[in-house]
């Protein structure tokens, strides 16, 4: 599978890593579009994946699938350059938060396009792919988008639109709530009187152990929690003072705010 990133930015990476250690492709079948030359070179030594500074030369390699990965606000006008190059057989996936499958198609002449909401822990092939396509993407062209995402960790298609703008607030944004809530929890400890190495590893586990028993165990968050908590306990002295800093309603507040952005986003 041939593939071309348009933008070599930090989503790109994470994907190519995710691509590269699952052998999805080699390195020689991949080929990134960036302006920068220090960020081309890095790439290129890096990985050995083919650089170039000509979005056209990346399109017109003829590449299988070809990711768009720029910020929304450089969209219009990338597409706007590469659309004729865009030949019929190849598949337009784009990652960019915001943008609709009818701004894609319309901005192009191309009416292949699939929109897929990825995270960074994709690099280690624990990320959260969430995708839709346009009624144009055939049967092959989904599985070929199956099995570019599948090594990237777990795929997730869904019919309905609206629920790739969600994602992103969810899934796409949702790694930096996570590490800035472990931060949080690094810092406590330092502030009680650990070392920061300590503190950093029982953090960094107690996020890890949780997540993987929420996941193994199936159990509702809520009830794990409960069993966790007694009253009087420690666990519960520590919860009212979330609660009384108002942790639920702050994280369901920044996921909508996360939300709106990503549908005002897609209007730039
Ligand atoms: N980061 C995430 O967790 C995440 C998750 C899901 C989706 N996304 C989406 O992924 C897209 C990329 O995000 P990112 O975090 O990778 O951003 P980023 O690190 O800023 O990467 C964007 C890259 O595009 C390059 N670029 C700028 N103008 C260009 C042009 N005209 N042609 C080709 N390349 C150009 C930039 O180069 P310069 O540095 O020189 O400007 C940069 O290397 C965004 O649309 C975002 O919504 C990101």
């Amino acid at each position: 599978m041939t593939i071309s990133f348009i933008g070599g930015g930090a989503m790109c990476e994470a994907i190519l890593k995710g691509i590269l250690v699952a052998k999805g492709a080699t390195p020689d079948e991949i080929t990134i579009a960036e302006p920068r030359k220090i960020r081309r070179n890095e790439l290129s030594k890096k990985y050995g994946v083919i650089t170039t500074a000509s979005n056209l030369n990346a399109v017109s390699n003829n590449a299988d699938i070809i990711v768009l990965a720029v910020k929304p606000q450089v969209v219009s006008f990338v597409l706007n350059e590469i659309d004729k190059s865009i030949s019929t057989r190849q598949l337009l996936l784009s990652i960019v938060a915001g943008v609709k499958l009818d701004t894609l198609t319309k901005s192009t002449s191309h009416a292949s396009v699939i929109r897929v909401m990825p995270n960074t822990p994709a690099q280690i092939g624990s990320g959260v792919s969430v995708w839709t396509a346009s009624n144009s993407v055939s049967d092959k062209q989904k599985e070929m988008v199956v099995s570019l995402l599948q090594p990237l960790g777990i795929e997730i298609y869904v019919e309905n639109e609206t629920l790739i703008d969600m994602s992103t607030a969810l899934s796409a944004s949702g790694p930096a709530y996570v590490f800035a809530f472990t931060e949080s929890l690094i810092d406590a400890g330092i502030h009680i009187g650990m070392s920061i190495e300590l503190s950093t590893e029982l953090a960094i586990h107690t996020v890890l152990g949780s997540a993987k028993m929420l996941k193994e165990t199936g159990i509702h968050p809520a009830e794990l929690r409960n069993l966790v908590t007694s009253p009087g306990g420690t666990t519960e002295a520590a919860l009212i003072k979330l609660e009384a800093g108002g942790l639920r309603s702050t994280l369901i507040q920044a996921v909508e705010a996360a939300y709106q952005r990503a549908l005002q986003l897609g209007n730039l």
